[in-house]
């Protein structure tokens, strides 16, 4: 059964490099970025994990908390991450998951037999602190992720729920937003005092701040 949008992110209790975490419990009152990558010792996946790092003031300025995760194990990653600090010029303090049995990327679908039996894809995972997965992307082995996209996709989601708005193509903070089908221009009006433009009655912009 696959973990769609909207779902409940699968609790699970495992090692990490910060300890033994209870997922639901590390997600506490926070958004999650979770993430997995195929392996430790690899190039694209030091590149990664030392931009999560690089990027941990903007994650926590969202309210983000990072979490990665690999088949590989807590020795492993220790060992890695002080490659990753010394190329990618960085301190990385988030925690990353030890699944060498696979449990947790069975249950999240990390693992993609095509690509490989033991090692997970690159999946994205974006869970709101009500526990609920709320975007997922998925990239092959050989194709590093887009940091700039994570972050607005998590500013899209985040402006969304505080507007109850949706966001256009290639849409960025301070950039115009679109009124959902679902609200009517009556409703449109009192909900949005700055008002807004009908291009055509299903295609309304307004500004949020
Ligand atoms: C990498 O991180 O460089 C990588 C890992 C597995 C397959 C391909 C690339």
């Amino acid at each position: 059964m696959s973990l769609r949008i909207g779902d409940t992110a699968p609790d699970f209790t495992i090692p990490t490099t910060k300890g033994e975490i209870s997922f639901h419990d590390f997600i506490g009152d926070s958004w999650v970025f979770f993430f997995s990558h195929p392996a430790d010792f690899t190039p694209v996946c030091t590149t990664e994990m030392g931009r999560t790092a690089q990027l941990s003031d903007e994650f926590a300025k969202r309210n983000v908390k990072p979490i990665g995760l690999s088949t590989d194990t807590v020795e492993e990653h220790m060992k890695w991450i002080a490659d990753v600090d010394d190329t990618q010029n960085t301190v990385l303090e988030f925690p990353i998951i030890a699944d060498p049995d696979l449990k947790v990327a069975q249950s999240y679908e990390m693992i993609h037999p095509g690509e490989s039996e033991t090692a997970a894809v690159r999946s994205v995972f974006i869970i709101s602190p009500n526990k609920k997965i709320r975007l997922t992307m998925t990239y092959p082995m050989s194709v590093g992720r887009n940091f700039d996209e994570i972050l607005r996709v998590i500013d899209s989601l985040q402006t969304g729920d505080a507007h109850g708005i949706a966001t256009p193509a290639d849409w960025r903070p301070g950039e115009r937003v679109i009124i959902p089908p679902t609200v009517t221009n009556e409703e449109a009006t009192a909900k949005f005092p700055q008002g807004f433009e009908e291009i055509r009655p299903y295609l309304r912009y307004t500004e949020v701040k």
